[in-house]
């Protein structure tokens, strides 16, 4: 694949970073057209799109994206697992339609842009270059089709912590209500409208002061899902337990990177359904030793509350565990290049 250019380099510095507020210089665009396949990769300025107010995406949601993150060590920059989201994407695509972009096609296009604007990589411990790759609909037409057009774009961004409180344990709202997925949906893909579902919970959750919302599963609302933008972990008697991938959640990749870890380390994981009856009970009983998020932009998370209904347990004393300190530790250490990387999961640009 051939990938055309225009290179400036003018970071911009940022003090207080937070998480997808600030966008470099370049951003990368492939177009899509029915009959001729994926061309005409380039590179251009960061600037605004011009669409037909017709097209696909803006009525029927024919979007898919993913989130990668581009650390800096000294003069090394690395990507961890790309290959990962391009499979991710590429599984995204088929449910919705899209035509899919060969792996390393794919992971080309993300190189060359961070390569373009590496020294926007801020280097704060805990920052890193927020990568999002996206693919849209783009055919100006009326009519519930897939697009006979798209445009496939990268975007990046300097970012901090995803969530205000850094490191600190979250609280998380377990959704009693609304429902994000069902199996047989898309619940899997990281397609816009998996969002656009749970901004309802999401409003309802913070309005309470949670973070975010942690889904049951769609039919029974019995069995624990995931949260808005990360699987979810229990440390319960030792046990490392997290929900099975069953159809209706994101195959992380921070979650697969920690189930590995976890293995290595001797602790006993168990990948299955999880009833918020079996978390209360844990919880009540002391059972429940630990809880954490992980995913790309919330790297691991540890969860110091959860609400179910009326009843709120505070998990480890509103305190970050020590399987949850030891995993963030190890995961941000390979991916930054401080620790040894055992498995091939970093990339160098
Ligand atoms: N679940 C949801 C709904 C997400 O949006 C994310 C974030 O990408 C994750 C889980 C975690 O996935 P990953 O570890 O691949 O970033
Ligand atoms: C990510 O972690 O990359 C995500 O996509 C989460 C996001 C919805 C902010």
């Amino acid at each position: 694949m051939k990938i055309t250019s225009a290179k400036t380099a003018q970071p911009q510095s940022g003090d207080k970073l937070g998480f997808g507020k600030i966008f470099t210089e370049h951003m990368f665009l492939m177009d899509y057209t029915e009959g001729q396949g994926w061309h005409d990769a380039r590179i251009v300025p960061f600037q605004n799109l011009s669409l037909s107010p017709s097209c696909a995406v803006f009525h029927y949601g024919q979007e898919i994206f993913e989130g990668m993150k581009a650390y800096r060590n000294g003069d090394k920059v690395y990507l961890f697992r790309p290959d990962m989201n391009a499979k991710r994407s590429n599984l995204s695509a088929d449910r919705l339609v899209i035509p899919p972009i060969p792996e390393e096609d794919y992971v080309q296009a993300v190189k060359a842009l961070v390569d373009i604007d590496r020294d926007w990589i801020p280097t704060d411990p805990g920052t890193s270059l927020y990568v999002r790759p996206f693919i849209i609909g783009t055919q100006p037409y009326l009519g519930v089709a897939p697009s006979s057009s798209y445009l496939f774009i990268i975007i990046l961004s300097p970012s901090g912590a995803y969530y205000e409180q850094g490191l600190a344990p979250v609280a998380i709202w377990i959704e009693d209500e609304f429902v994000r997925a069902v199996r047989g949906g898309m619940g899997f893909t990281k397609a816009g409208g998996n969002y656009a579902v749970s901004l309802k919970a999401q409003v309802k959750a913070h309005d309470d002061g949670y973070s975010q919302v942690l889904w049951l599963d769609g039919i029974e609302r019995k069995y624990i899902e995931e949260v808005g933008a990360m699987n979810i972990f229990f440390k319960i008697n030792g046990t490392v337990v997290t929900p099975a991938l069953q159809g209706s959640i994101l195959p992380g990749i921070t979650r697969d990177s920690v189930l590995t870890l976890c293995r290595e380390m001797g602790c006993p994981v168990e990948e299955r359904r999880i009833s918020v009856e079996e978390l209360l009970d844990a919880a009540r009983s002391g059972a429940l030793e630990e809880c954490f998020g992980t995913g790309t932009a919330a790297v691991i998370s540890p969860v110091g509350k959860l609400r179910f209904k009326e009843e709120v347990m505070v998990i480890g004393g509103g305190k970050i565990g020590e399987l949850s300190q030891k995993l963030y530790d190890q995961i941000t250490g390979i991916q930054c290049g401080v620790l040894p990387d055992t498995h091939g999961w970093r990339v160098e640009v």
